[in-house]
């Protein structure tokens, strides 16, 4: 047993994902205002919890906390200084076109192909309350869009035609009917 690597394990704990149902996924979630030692904790729950699922990006109403938080990490582990906090996200400008596939952790077990703008920029507080720019290009700029619309109140399935997201919608009532579509009620913080 390697119990040096386990302690450089993330610390924070695992909370349960919120699924596509769930009405705090269609509320905009509430600016942070207090930056202290309660949001750290918040912060590394959520990075947890992005592992644990085997996600690139957590917005915190994914765990049931309706506030302006998400975090992401492209290299999934690989490089620290891809792990980012954005807080109070805005876009404040995009450019060019991708093209790719998309999925979405309250969403479990669908992916579609999805039309965003290529380059992305974002005006954040870090987990400080410290105000920064950053610009993504490709994924990161997807991850940009894609969490600051979680904390709008937003699922990526708003962005699919009618046709699309309907065909999808029918197919998640069946699975909750099925009774496989069950999602946990977060603990409380
Ligand atoms: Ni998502």
């Amino acid at each position: 047993m390697d119990t040096t690597k386990k302690t450089s394990e993330p610390t924070g704990k695992v909370h349960p994902i919120v699924l596509y149902g769930d009405p705090v996924l269609d509320t905009p979630a509430a600016t942070v205002t207090v930056f202290d030692d309660k949001l750290q904790k918040l912060i590394e729950d959520m990075f947890a919890s992005m592992y644990s699922a085997h996600g690139v990006g957590l917005a915190a109403p994914q765990i049931g906390i309706s506030k302006r938080i998400a975090v992401i990490d492209c290299s999934f582990k690989e490089r620290p200084e891809e792990k980012i906090v954005i807080i109070n996200p805005e876009i404040i400008k995009t450019e060019g076109k991708q093209s790719g596939s998309e999925g979405c952790l309250s969403v479990p077990e669908f992916r579609e192909n999805l039309t965003r703008p290529n380059v992305v920029t974002v005006r954040a507080q870090d987990a400080k309350g410290k105000e920064f720019e950053m610009t993504g290009e490709g994924l990161l700029a997807r991850a940009f869009l894609h969490e600051t619309d979680h904390l709008n109140g937003k699922l990526y399935i708003s962005h699919l035609s009618a046709l699309k997201r309907d065909l999808m919608k029918r197919k998640i009532k069946k699975l909750m009917k099925a009774g496989e579509w069950i999602y946990e009620a977060p603990q409380p913080m």
